[in-house]
């Protein structure tokens, strides 16, 4: 295999010793290049500027002499700034496109010692890309340990870029990704293919793309987890450094929304006593979660559509823009595309946020992952709690048995999962869960109504016992069993026509909730029996707060709601 390199003339390191005898004593390092013994270049292309005509002239005659049968071919390259980066890259850039590098029959070599720093990194970055052929040259006056040596000759490294050569590089490539998967998926194994080929997917696109993600599947199903891991992961790797700002749409309506997303200049409104800069300014250089995206009213989303396009909006009551430089996941449990059909969301709107649209497997869809999360789970409530729980064996085959059965729907995904375990373990006597307890376990869920029916309480999932139906008959559409019977319940709270300006599926879940709301004392005791499964999943159990947002997608609060009831 023959071999060439590619050097540029140092004009100064090059000219050490100048054209005296004295040159020979002295390290000049195209010279030493070929003066070494292990390493024989048959063709040497020196590039040189023209003002350097003559000490070129001397370089390559003392090539020929130090090594003879390498060919020396001049090449001239000018630079009017040597250390302008454009000027030099392009002009290296066009050097290697016009050369055709018979890589296959060649070795190449590409000397990165001379020239200014600027064309040294213009050298490696066009080499690292291979539009330069080739491994690195660097020689220097003296080695380090046992080559060490000095005079004319020097030393020399060779720096072959081509990483996949590296196994210990590769592997902890690999390694890293690995990681990096691994938090996303939260330390928990999971055996499912589907799912561990969609977090590899989102793993890529999180750590390349800043590009808006859509996570779509049912509730509990963990997109509002996901989402935070994805940017806790950004986070760690620095590609960005703002907050996380998680907002669920469905607790904005009307001025309230706009101006909690996009702020408000003080007196903007009656109450806007200050100013407020808003969630998505909240968000800049961070991530802006928005959860239930199909939830945000229209205007909302012709603002959010230009505020993802062009990184700017306007805040309710100011004549002058803001800007907001935020990374965007939104999540939904709604078919987005029948929203779309239906006119309740934005086609644009959409087509800009799903390009990378993920759909989370329900716990249904992945049972092979009920048994690591159940050690998960287990492990998470010791590490909480300090208190050691475990299933005893027979206890904990029963479970097994009934939780990979079809027959168990697990509607509320890892949300009903981990209540179902937070309640064994909290029953548990002497830290054992025992059949008897699972048993126990088996039965409450079945009593529930739709059979395991658990934490869509507050998201309309869950279908509340039936009391919804309001009739196909024209008038008031009776509530039925709700509201303490005869009078329509939710005429008094929502105003004459409130049928034409809610979903009846929305409305059938409010009846239940005022129901609720009127049959308990506070806000707090109203939230405990509405929220009664899926808050003990939480770490902090907020009903009022949970309760307190509900009810303002209606404009309503405990107050009014409990008050309208006594009368
Ligand atoms: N892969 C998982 N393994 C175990 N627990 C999980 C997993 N994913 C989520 N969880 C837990 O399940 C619960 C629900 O998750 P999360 O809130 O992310 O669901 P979601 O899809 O956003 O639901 P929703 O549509 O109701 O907002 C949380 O308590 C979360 O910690
Ligand atoms: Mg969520």
């Amino acid at each position: 295999m023959k071999t060439s390199i590619i050097s540029l003339l140092g004009s100064t390191l090059d000219a050490h010793g100048a054209h005296g005898k004295d040159r020979w004593n002295a390290w000049r390092p195209n010279v030493a290049l070929a003066m070494q013994e292990d390493l024989h270049f048959d063709e040497f292309h020196l590039l040189y500027q023209s003002q350097f005509k003559s000490l070129a002239d001397s370089v390559i005659r003392d090539i020929k002499t130090a090594s003879p049968d390498t060919e020396v071919i001049p090449e001239i390259m000018e630079f009017d700034d040597p250390w302008d980066f454009g000027e030099v890259y392009g002009k290296l850039y066009d050097y290697a496109l016009s050369r055709r590098f018979d890589r296959e029959e060649r070795d190449w070599y590409v000397h990165i010692t001379t020239g200014s720093h600027v064309a040294q990194i213009c050298l490696f970055l066009l080499n690292e890309s291979h539009h330069l052929p080739g491994k690195l040259v660097q020689t220097s006056p003296s080695g380090r340990g046992p080559q060490r040596t000095s005079g004319p000759r020097g030393t020399y490294r060779v720096i072959d870029l081509e990483l996949s050569r590296y196994d210990a590089l590769a592997r902890r490539f690999e390694t890293e990704r690995r990681d990096d998967i691994t938090s996303l998926k939260g330390g928990i194994e999971t055996r499912n293919a589907a799912f561990n080929a969609l977090i590899e997917t989102v793993e890529r696109v999180a750590i390349r793309s800043r590009d808006p993600i859509l996570l779509t599947g049912p509730t509990g199903a963990g997109k509002s987890q996901l989402a935070r891991r994805v940017y806790e992961l950004r986070k760690a790797k620095g590609l960005l450094q703002g907050a996380f700002v998680d907002v669920n749409c469905a607790t904005l309506r009307g001025d309230q929304a706009t101006s909690a997303l996009f702020g408000h200049r003080k007196g903007a409104y009656t109450g806007a006593a200050a100013d407020r800069p808003g969630l998505l300014k909240a968000a800049d250089g961070g991530l802006l979660f928005l959860d239930e995206i199909g939830e945000l009213g229209a205007d909302e989303q012709a603002m959010l559509l230009r505020a993802i396009e062009e990184k700017r909006f306007l805040p309710l009551g100011s004549d002058k823009e803001t800007e907001s430089d935020f990374q965007l996941i939104c999540g939904t449990n709604r078919d987005l595309g029948t929203d779309v059909a239906a006119g309740r969301f934005r086609e644009d709107l959409l087509a800009r946020i799903d390009l990378w649209s993920f759909r989370l497997p329900g716990l249904a869809e992945r049972r092979e992952d009920i048994e690591p999360n159940l050690d998960y789970e287990l492990e998470n409530w010791n590490a909480r709690t300090g208190k050691r729980i475990s299933f005893n064996k027979e206890a904990r085959t029963r479970f097994l048995a009934w939780a990979l059965d079809p027959a168990t729907p697990w509607r509320g995904n890892f949300r009903e999962f981990n209540a179902c375990l937070t309640r064994l373990a909290t029953l548990a006597d002497g830290g054992r869960i025992a059949v008897g307890d699972v048993e126990a376990e088996i039965a409450r869920a079945a009593a529930v109504p739709g059979g395991g029916r658990s934490g869509g309480a507050a998201k309309g999932s869950g279908n509340s016992g039936g009391s919804g139906s309001s009739g196909g008959s024209e008038g008031s559409g009776n509530s039925g069993s709700a509201g303490g019977g005869s009078a329509d319940s939710l005429a008094g709270l929502l105003g004459e026509g409130y049928e034409d300006k809610f979903d009846r599926f929305d409305l059938a879940q409010l009846r239940e909730v005022v129901e609720a709301c009127r049959e308990s004392r506070t806000a707090a005791e109203a939230g405990k029996r509405l929220f009664a499964v899926s808050r003990l999943a939480k770490k902090t159990a907020n009903d009022s707060d949970r309760l307190a947002k509900y009810l303002a997608k209606f404009g309503l609060s405990f107050k009014a709601v409990a008050t309208a009831g006594a009368d």
